[in-house]
C-alpha cells in the first residue's frame, strides 16, 4: 500500500501535558506515544489515528531547538514531515538542486526512524523533516 506524503505535522509546544489534554480531545485519539529525545532535547508525544499523525515538541532545555523557536517565533507549527523512498538519495538530490539542507545526512529520530531536515531557505519558510518510509 502506498504511504501518504505526509508522515506528520509538528507542532512546538510550551506546556506538553496541557497540549496533550487537548489535543487528544481534538482528535480523539487518547494515550499519544511519548518519547523523549535527549539528542535533540526534546520531548514529543505523538497523535495517531492509523494514517495522519500529529507530532507535539516541548523543549527539555532551555538550549534545546524548540525552546529557541518558540522564544524567536511563539508556539505553533514547526514542521512538516515528508515520507521518502530512499533518504540517501532525496538528500542527495536535494542538495544537488541548490536546496539547502540542516542534516548531510540522516540521523535517527523518534521510533528509531531514519530522518533529515531541509531548511526552510529554499522551501517557501517551511521546515521539512524527511522521513524514509
Ligand atoms: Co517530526
Amino acid at each position: 500500500m502506498t504511504k501518504p506524503l505526509v508522515s506528520h505535522v509538528g507542532i512546538a509546544v510550551k506546556d506538553l501535558n496541557s497540549a496533550i489534554r487537548s489535543y487528544e480531545i481534538l482528535t480523539g485519539a487518547k494515550n499519544p506515544v511519548i518519547e523523549n529525545i535527549e539528542s535533540e532535547k526534546v520531548k514529543v508525544a505523538l497523535f495517531s489515528n492509523g494514517s495522519g499523525r500529529i507530532e507535539l515538541l516541548a523543549a527539555t532545555s532551555d538550549d534545546s531547538p524548540i525552546a529557541k523557536f518558540i522564544n524567536k517565533r511563539g508556539e505553533g507549527l514547526h514542521h512538516i514531515c515528508i515520507y521518502v523512498d530512499d533518504i540517501e538519495a532525496k538528500l542527495g538530490e536535494l542538495k544537488k538542486a541548490g536546496i539547502k539542507v540542516i542534516d548531510e545526512t540522516y540521523r535517527t529520530g523518534a521510533e528509531g526512524k531514519k530522518i533529515a531536515f531541509i531548511h526552510p531557505q529554499n522551501l517557501n519558510g517551511v521546515l521539512i523533516e524527511l522521513e524514509e518510509k
